[in-house]
């Protein structure tokens, strides 16, 4: 396949794999229907990424307030990420040579514990890679990120580890599960739907946006060049003028 060349790429893309149950409804299909074509969608469109040299990726998979989906959706988003992680699992001596790091974002603690074992192992047997950085966000919360990382500097301070003012933006971030990763440069929502959902919340602060009504199971690496011209395009001044 023959890539295309842009003259600036996101240096961290993140994406909000929205749209899933509609593309199922649209098609008289069961909601699960949609998150396995969605999970496709999530390989393919990962691969491309990486491959057009895009270094640090983040998925929205699984938000904190998720759960509050019926039983039968959340066991089949569970067996999906569960899939993927048998197959990296599989496939690990392809993604070490590839220098893949996956790293999981989220509070692993709520997920269940056959799956957080697997999301462990996978993270340590990958965290000396170097070439791409894949995040999953999988029962993330970007509240709850930063409230996590609030709890651990006030710690910090009370033990007199940290003094107060040490506390800076970049060590907050370096409290979140994307330490040491850059911020987002483009943050891609599908679907229609124009909001961040609780994703990225500190990480965003300079993010470009980039939507679209396409639902995630239709979106393609066709889309994703469309979002990054636009990307190439925009003048970020972080501020200045
Ligand atoms: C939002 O669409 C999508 C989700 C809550 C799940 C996203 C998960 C996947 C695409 C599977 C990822 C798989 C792996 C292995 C990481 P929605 O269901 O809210 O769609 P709707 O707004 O149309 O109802």
């Amino acid at each position: 396949m023959d890539y295309p060349v842009f003259s600036v790429l996101p240096r961290h893309l993140a994406i909000i794999m929205d749209g899933n149950g509609r593309w199922a409804k649209q098609r008289g299909l069961p909601r699960s229907e949609g998150h396995k074509k969605g999970s496709e969608v999530f390989r393919k469109i990962g691969e491309y990424a990486g491959n057009i040299g895009i270094r640090h990726l983040t998925f929205y998979a699984f938000s904190t307030e998720n759960w509050n989906r019926p039983e039968n959706e959340v066991n089949a988003l569970m067996n999906l990420f569960d899939s993927f992680l048998g197959e990296a699992i599989e496939r690990l001596d392809e993604n070490l040579e590839k220098g893949i790091r996956l790293r999981f974002l989220g509070d692993k603690n709520g997920v269940p514990a056959e799956l957080r074992a697997l999301m462990d192992y996978v993270e340590e047997q990958t965290k000396d890679c170097d070439k791409t950085f894949l995040n999953i966000a999988i029962n993330y919360g970007g509240q709850q990120e930063i409230t996590q990382a609030v709890q651990r500097i006030a710690q910090n301070v009370k033990d007199n580890n940290l003094k107060l003012e040490e506390i800076t933006p970049e060590l907050i971030s370096s409290y979140l599960y994307t330490a040491e990763q850059p911020d987002p440069d483009l943050i891609i929502r599908p679907s229609g739907e124009l909001r961040l959902s609780n994703f990225l919340t500190f990480q965003s602060a300079y993010s470009e946006f980039w939507f679209s009504d396409v639902l995630w199971p239709d979106f393609t690496e066709e889309t994703l060049n469309e979002a990054l011209a636009d990307f190439e395009k925009r003048n970020r001044r972080f501020g200045g003028i």
